[in-house]
């Protein structure tokens, strides 16, 4: 899908708070990986628990991918920029993550899942992005969904801005998933050098840019590739307004803030401690059901 579509207006646009640069960490049966919003974060950018950047051409970084684990209370939204994935769950899904695919997994209650590389060399490059649900969700039956590169939604505006919608609605296209609560939105933005792209977005959502080819201004500030700009809540402020003084691409992710007490431990995200040590226990009972092969 492909529409032309006009410049939104953006009068009172937000201005960069701080620019985060992320941590170094490995993941899984370890896959290197940059950490961009941190367990830190969470609060801040509350409805959303984790952003990871993966991006190698070294086998030795990603080969033995993520074994089988389990989640419990949120939502598990992979992007593959380049390389295929692999993966199978408890609740019988199974799927292959290829270049410009998306894979949008509810855990809810639970499932055991595994993420494997399905190549030996070249490029592997994408994004986790860890959504949060409600308290009245986090228990729901668990959900799953692959996207294919050309099922996404995708438009060019009319400054010749290529965009993907993963979630929520831009330039009156709605993208592959909506949530009602956070009001997640999720856009993969191509900017070619001398673009301007303009969303709005009510002050009260939290919002952050993720760079991750060239560079872009936000409010006269730069953000350069691997960083992370978490955008401020300037009272009044009417959305998000960006130029790219160079060609960029990067991911725009907003979303409404739960504001209730968010307790973690490893891929458990629950309300309180009591749910979470709950959450092991029914782990350590099968309850999550059988794990893929
Ligand atoms: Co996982």
């Amino acid at each position: 899908m492909s529409t032309i579509a006009d410049r939104p207006t953006v009068t009172l646009p937000r201005s960069v708070e701080r620019i985060v640069v992320g941590e170094a960490t490995s993941d899984g049966a370890g896959v290197k990986l940059n950490r961009v919003l941190t367990q830190q974060l969470q609060r801040r950018l509350d409805p959303f628990l984790m952003l990871d950047a993966f991006g190698s051409d070294k086998a030795d970084d990603y080969i033995a991918g993520f074994p089988d684990h389990p989640h419990r209370g949120f939502e598990t939204i992979s992007y593959m920029i380049a390389g295929r994935m692999r993966h199978r769950d408890s609740a019988g899904n199974e799927g292959l993550l290829e270049n410009g695919g998306v894979q949008w997994m509810t855990a809810g209650s639970g499932v055991i899942h595994s993420e494997i590389p399905e190549q030996e060399h070249g490029v592997m490059e994408g994004f986790q992005l860890w959504l949060n649900l409600p308290a009245a969700d986090k228990m729901r039956t668990p959900w799953y969904r692959d996207f294919k590169a050309e099922e996404l939604p995708r438009l060019t505006t009319a400054g010749d801005v290529a965009v993907t919608v993963i979630a929520g609605e831009t330039h009156g296209v709605r993208g592959a998933v909506t949530r009602d609560g956070t009001l997640p939105l999720y856009l993969d933005l191509h900017m070619p050098q001398g673009t301007q792209f303009a969303q709005p977005l009510p002050a009260g959502h939290n919002a952050f840019v993720y760079v991750y080819r060239g560079a872009v201004q936000i409010g006269g500030q730069s953000v350069s590739a691997q960083r992370m700009a978490i955008l401020k809540n300037d009272a009044g402020s009417d959305g998000i307004r960006i130029d790219a003084g160079e060609d960029a691409r990067l991911l725009l992710i907003a979303g409404r803030p739960l504001k209730e007490p968010i307790a973690q431990y490893g891929p458990f995200v629950m309300n309180t401690q009591e749910e979470v040590f709950q959450a092991v226990r029914d782990f350590q009972n099968g309850q999550f059901g059988e794990r893929p092969r």
